[in-house]
């Protein structure tokens, strides 16, 4: 039995995990979220973020050991994220753990955060792994920071496809819907609101090209299309903000929905360019705090079956940041004969 503690600090989630590598069962998965700490400011605040990162790593901690059953000298390694991520987040999470390591003589092994939300694909509902998903296959990770396509050839081995050159689709879901005058995060608002209009296409934005028929991501320039259009219409003006009277609840409904739908059809497009590059995969994951979105999923899944490729989405509680996918990370990477030790540092890239 190989018992790994995970930790996840590299933004606004306190995370902590304990995954048994050997039998690949997660046997617990705490995280506290600050969201509503950030949402009045319209984004994440690094200084609010880090600081709460100090108050809740411990209790997380515990909380994580409790729900498994175990204690702390049960525990075989510590998997830390190390980055990317905010710096003052991560290094409260990676401290806690070199104090463990160091303290009850634990292995300690970092793990990159975006490698975490590459594999979560693999950390079912019921916290067991899935095991039909064959290599290699694709995967599309799209948060509020990242929007990357991979090519996964195995465990801790990908390539990037390709990904966003300005923002990502996470970062447009939250920069319209505070155009239109709501709290951080967009994403899931954008998506009540289409809902509400069954998801239909009024203001056709304009799709991004893909420049000599490759996989390619742009998402500022719907943003800024989207802005003037609203502009336009006399709902907004440039350094002053939304216009009430013009800003109805209608438009707002018809922007976000119009914005979904678009957002789709570019996903679409390059799942279908990415599956024509790499024919040998068999299967598309898609990962991240987009990869909650059930718009963008049953598009996705539409787009797969065209292609007799199989679908993996990430379970919602796995799509956002969480200590599962570290540990479950940290796990292979040990049997594959990775450590660390306490010069562990903070890595950026
Ligand atoms: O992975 P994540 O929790 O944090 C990072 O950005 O790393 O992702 C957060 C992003 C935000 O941009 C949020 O608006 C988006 O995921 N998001 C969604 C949905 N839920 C969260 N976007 C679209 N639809 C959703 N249901
Ligand atoms: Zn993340």
């Amino acid at each position: 039995m190989t018992l790994v503690l995970g930790i996840e600090t590299s933004c606004d989630e306190t995370g902590a995990s304990v995954y048994e590598s050997s039998s690949g069962r997660v046997l617990s998965n705490a995280v506290f979220s600050q969201i509503d700490m950030h949402s009045v400011y319209g984004g994440v605040v690094p200084e609010i973020a880090s600081r709460s990162q100090l108050e809740k790593i411990n209790p997380i901690v515990q909380e994580a050991l409790a729900k498994a059953g175990v204690k702390i000298d049960d525990i075989d390694l510590i998997a830390v994220t190390k980055g990317p991520g905010l710096a003052g987040s991560l290094f409260v999470g990676l401290c806690f753990a070199k104090g463990i390591a160091w303290a009850r003589k634990k292995n300690i092994v970092g793990v990159n955060h975006l490698e975490g939300h590459i594999f979560s694909a693999f950390l079912k509902n019921d916290f067991t792994v899935e095991q039909d998903i064959t290599f290699p296959h694709l995967c599309l990770s799209v948060s509020g920071g990242h929007t990357t396509m991979y090519l996964v050839n195995g465990f801790g081995d990908y390539q990037i496809v390709s990904q966003t050159i300005d923002d990502a689709a996470g970062e447009a879901f939250d920069k319209i819907a505070k155009v239109l005058g709501f709290a951080y995060p967009g994403g899931p608002i954008i998506e009540k609101l289409a809902y509400d209009l069954d998801f239909q296409d009024y203001f056709k934005y304009p799709r991004t090209k893909n420049i000599s028929g490759d996989v390619f991501f742009s998402f500022s320039g719907l943003k800024t299309a989207v802005l003037y259009d609203l502009v336009k219409r006399g709902a907004y003006q440039l350094n002053i903000g939304p216009v009430q009277e013009n800003m109805t609840d209608e438009l707002k409904k018809q922007v976000a929905s119009s914005l979904l739908v678009c957002i789709g059809d570019i996903f679409c497009k390059n799942v279908k360019l990415a599956f024509k590059k790499y024919p040998q995969v068999k299967s598309l994951t898609f990962v991240g705090g987009v990869a909650c979105n059930k718009y963008l999923k049953s598009r996705l899944l539409d787009e797969c079956k065209k292609s007799n490729k199989n679908f993996y989405p990430a379970s919602p509680q796995f799509c956002t940041d969480n200590a599962a996918m570290i540990a479950f990370v940290g796990g292979y990477r040990s049997i594959n004969g990775h450590s660390d030790d306490l010069s562990l540092d903070v890595d950026l890239r």
